[in-house]
């Protein structure tokens, strides 16, 4: 069998598995989705949204790039929070790093990656502006894992200066916006960062006119 075959045969028996325990399950899911969460999270293979937090199919809606960044030209990810904020009404956006984070560590380093040298500046923008916390630790290990959970704050901030958050907000006092970071080592997850609907930032990123 080629590697492929076993997915498709994997699907196969999820599905009669999964009807035999609800035989009403893809019935129900096929009318409508009703998620409580969007979860940003990285491409990495190793954190699957669903499998480390326990949800099921409809429970998250989820979107993934490579060190789970909110830059404000992606017209995917927008579009993205934009359905889950304004249609899903999700009540909880949730940014998920996770600790050893290739996508970071590529960041820290002075190698070219070709293309993907133009998303990792986004990155070193990151260590810019926090360099000197980062480099109050000693080891390499050390330093990449606490410019994760910093990477992971400032793209919750990010997350919060959009007119889409600012605007939910202002009309519905939601959704609360959270940074996460996951252990590959130990499978738990470390809640470091959060901002509830309504956080002041810098009055320069609120707008009067929304
Ligand atoms: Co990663």
């Amino acid at each position: 069998m080629k590697s492929y075959e076993k997915l498709l045969e994997n699907n196969k028996n999820w599905a009669s598995a999964t009807i035999e325990k609800d035989p009403e399950f893809f019935h129900r899911l096929s009318n409508t989705q009703t998620p409580e969460y969007l979860w940003i999270g990285c491409s990495d293979s190793r954190v699957p949204p669903d499998s480390i937090t326990g949800t099921r199919p409809g429970e998250i809606f989820i979107h993934r790039n490579i060190a789970n960044m909110v830059v404000h030209t992606d017209l995917n990810m927008l579009s993205v929070l934009q359905y889950a904020v304004e249609v899903l009404k999700v009540k909880h956006v949730i940014v998920c790093g996770h600790y050893g984070c290739g996508g970071v560590k590529a960041a820290m380093t002075q190698q070219s990656f070709g293309i993907i040298n133009k998303w990792l500046r986004n990155i070193k923008d990151v260590y810019r502006f926090h360099e000197e916390e980062v480099n109050s630790f000693q080891n390499d290990e050390d330093k990449l894992n606490k410019l994760i959970e910093l990477n992971v704050q400032e793209q919750v901030m990010n997350l919060a200066k959009t007119s889409i958050i600012q605007k939910s907000w202002k009309e519905n006092n939601a959704p609360h916006l959270h940074g996460w970071v996951y252990g590959l080592n130990d499978g738990l997850i470390k809640p470091i960062f959060e901002m509830p609907a309504g956080t002041h930032m810098d009055p320069l990123y609120e707008f009067d006119n929304l």
